[in-house]
């Protein structure tokens, strides 16, 4: 086997391992935002999104104690005090992930999760009395996420 080959081989079998959440994040808000996300002080930021813009990015499968939100210039960074936010466990032993809604740190847009691909789960906070904040188990690998500020129905 030539060197390239095996080279090839090596590197497939390194990608095959590498897994990840795709999440996507859809903007109906009448304003720009901009999709952020942390774990600890690891601190990531998506592209300011249009009104009516979706984008999408992938996180790994273990991203420890993951909070999103969508800053608008009123969240405390990096873990989106003041604004309503998106967690989810993550933990290195996975697949043990619970994901919830969280309105008690604060409120700033409404959110919406779709858990997918492995996992069927939807919750929205329309407010800060949002009560749609339960933990949802999901012990699917590599589920995806989407999150959308201010999702266009009550549904
Ligand atoms: C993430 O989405 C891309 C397409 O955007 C897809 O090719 C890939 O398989 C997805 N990964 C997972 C883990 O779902």
């Amino acid at each position: 086997m030539q060197l390239q080959t095996r080279l090839a081989l090596a590197f497939g079998a390194i990608a095959s391992v590498t897994a990840v959440h795709n999440v996507t994040f859809t903007n109906n808000c009448d304003t720009e935002l901009t999709p952020t996300w942390s774990s600890g002080s690891d601190l990531r930021k998506g592209v300011l999104l249009a009104v009516g813009a979706t984008a999408q990015y992938v996180i790994p499968e273990t991203y420890f104690g993951a909070t999103f939100y969508a800053q608008d210039g009123s969240c405390t960074e990096p873990g989106g005090a003041g604004c309503t936010s998106f967690h989810c466990t993550l933990p290195a032993t996975n697949p043990n992930n619970e994901c919830y809604l969280k309105v008690a740190d604060g409120f700033n847009v409404p959110l919406r999760f779709q858990l997918n691909n492995g996992c069927v789960a939807r919750r929205t906070c329309w407010d800060e009395t949002c009560k749609e904040v339960d933990r949802i188990a999901c012990r699917a690998h590599q589920f995806g996420i989407e999150l959308t500020f201010c999702p266009p129905d009550r549904t």
